[in-house]
């Protein structure tokens, strides 16, 4: 009854009414109009963004009918006070609740993005030439904005080109596999939608022997959104992994028999955007033999297992030598204790006469702590790996931007905000600038005087995570170190982000002694969804 009084044309929609049935009417309309009222306030903050002039003027959206995607989708709202804004300066930010409790200086931004081909490609740091940043105001416990908000001038939104996602079809013939429990599968449900559900290609997962009914376990994540298919195998661990070579075959000629491309991966293998990895690997002749895939980043991990295609970074085999495999299967299975990976790399090396090629931005990630340095590269990046054991990165929260500005601006990198001020005693400058990593964080540069302004190239990798860097020059140099003289870093780090209705709102977070710090970036999303296959569909461009 509360939710649907705030539609307010309802009543409208009866038909002719008795005057004996209007006095409950009117007694019903004004609870519902009271309700309305109470729940608008509240609510305008987050409409603003997303519905229409046209939807105020009595017409509630009828849920599922698309719109037409012409119409802009933020308007002005007639009676707020910076009426003439696109979107409204006061409007309150959807904070977490554990956001709302604390105290906080607080600015916010708004990027708009464009969906363009696909096969566009953009610089690893543009330039955005308008101001970004308003000035942070102190902003107590809850979502209410300081008075000064009410009298801000229009925000600027920052217009910038993303690449629309490729279509989804090409997935169809890849055939992903690992090796992994039940348990785990459900832990990591939500970057396993993230990554292959929409999509179209097929996922076989080996689990060990269990008394559990796996039909039904089946249908618990086909429900959820995965297309997955559950076997029980007998096999030790690291031998189950290679059981996918059997797996895969006995699948392929039943169930999928387009398959060009299998996959071996691990349970925790993110993947950015699966239409980019099958759109790549048509540039290779699939009815040839191809084994391709990634080096560990880490030097002492290849010197120990091997010049092979570390697996959580994800191994891409085409059909002709996966049936190679099949015909050697039993004679490599029964080589030893050795992880899967290797043995799959010591199978191909023996009877695939078939050598490794290198695909650079699968990444196994073998590395521990603060990993900024990679995430922040500006690298291409397709895979990512341990990002819930060897460290700790939220990857399905850095991908939520995808849902308004497409799976590709996941981790771009814009620069922003380039300021200098001149010291009339030294005559030598002070320069700041600020560069968001899209999802991942948003870093504020200081030079100070004397700082040349080539200090820093961003071409370069930071080094921010612990082990000897001397390991990583190969992968991932040149690398840069983390503190350089003359320059200040300060880090804001994606801590929540979340979606209201088709746009993203991300919340980056830093703590200081005497403050803690939340920029908003708001993305404004096309209507019906910006991220292929996520919140709605193809994006068209
Ligand atoms: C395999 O591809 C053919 C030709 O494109 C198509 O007609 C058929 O439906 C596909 N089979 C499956 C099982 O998807
Ligand atoms: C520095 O010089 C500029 C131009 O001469 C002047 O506008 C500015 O106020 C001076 N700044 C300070 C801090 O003296
Ligand atoms: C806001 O920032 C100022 C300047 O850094 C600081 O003094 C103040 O305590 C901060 N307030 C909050 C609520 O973080």
């Amino acid at each position: 009854m509360i939710q649907k009084s705030i539609y307010p044309n309802i009543p409208v929609r009866m038909p002719l009414v008795r005057l004996k049935t209007l006095f409950p009417l009117v007694a019903l309309f004004s609870i519902a109009f009271f309700f309305w009222c109470v729940d608008r306030y509240d609510r305008a903050a987050l409409m603003r963004f997303k519905r229409p002039i046209d939807h105020m003027s009595n017409q509630a959206p009828v849920p599922g009918q698309a719109q037409a995607p012409s119409h802009p989708q933020i308007q002005v709202q007639p009676q707020t006070l910076s009426s003439g804004c696109e979107v409204d300066p006061a409007s309150a930010p959807p904070l977490p609740f554990n956001e709302w409790l604390v105290a906080k200086n607080y600015t916010r931004a708004y990027f708009r993005p464009h969906h363009v081909s696909p096969k566009t490609e953009f610089g690893s740091l543009e330039d955005v030439n308008t101001p970004v940043l308003a000035p942070f105001v102190e902003m107590d416990r809850g979502t209410r904005l300081p008075p000064q908000y009410n009298t801000m001038p229009c925000p600027p939104i920052i217009d910038v080109d993303v690449a629309a996602d490729y279509d989804v079809e090409e997935t169809s013939k890849l055939l992903f596999g690992l090796a992994t429990t039940v348990d785990r599968l459900e832990r990591l449900l939500p970057s396993l939608l993230y990554s292959f559900g929409d999509s179209k290609a097929g996922i076989i997962v080996l689990v060990p022997p269990t008394d559990d009914d796996l039909s039904q376990q089946e249908m618990y994540f086909r429900s959820r959104g995965l297309d997955v298919t559950i076997q029980s195998s007998p096999l030790e661990f690291t031998a189950r992994y290679f059981g996918l070579v059997e797996a895969f075959d006995e699948h392929i000629r039943t169930v999928r028999p387009n398959t060009t491309w299998v996959s071996f991966i691990d349970d925790d293998t993110f993947f950015l955007s699966l239409p980019s990895i099958a759109e790549q690997l048509k540039l290779f002749d699939a009815t040839k033999k191809h084994y391709i895939g990634s080096l560990s980043e880490a030097s002492w991990q290849v010197d120990t297992f091997g010049h092979i295609a570390f697996g959580g970074a994800g191994v891409f085999v085409s059909v002709p030598l996966l049936e190679v495999l099949t015909t050697v299967y039993d004679e490599c299975q029964s080589w030893g204790e050795q992880p899967g990976d290797q043995k799959l790399g010591q199978c191909i090396e023996r009877f695939g006469n078939t050598p490794l090629t290198i695909w650079p931005s699968l990444y196994q990630m073998d590395m521990q702590g603060e990993v900024d340095g990679v995430y922040e590269s500006g690298r291409r990046i397709d895979s990512l790996h341990h990002w819930n054991s060897w460290y700790t990165k939220d990857v399905v929260k850095m991908s939520t931007v995808a849902a308004a500005a497409g799976r590709k601006s996941v981790l771009r990198r814009w620069v922003f905000d380039q300021e200098e001020f001149i010291n009339n005693a030294t005559g030598q400058s002070i320069r700041t600038f600020w560069v968001l990593t899209n999802g991942y964080s948003i870093v504020k540069y200081t030079y100070l005087e004397g700082t040349p302004d080539d200090v820093i190239n961003f071409d370069h990798t930071e080094k921010t995570w612990e082990e000897d860097p001397r390991g990583y020059e190969d992968s991932l140099g040149p690398l840069r170190p983390k503190d350089q003289e003359g320059v200040i870093k300060e880090r804001y780090l994606l801590k929540d982000a979340v979606v209201v209705g088709d746009n993203v709102h991300q919340f980056y977070t830093r703590e200081e002694p005497d403050s803690h710090r939340v920029i908003e970036i708001v993305w404004l999303g096309p209507r019906n969804g910006g991220g292929a296959g996520v919140g709605g569909g193809q994006t068209k461009y």
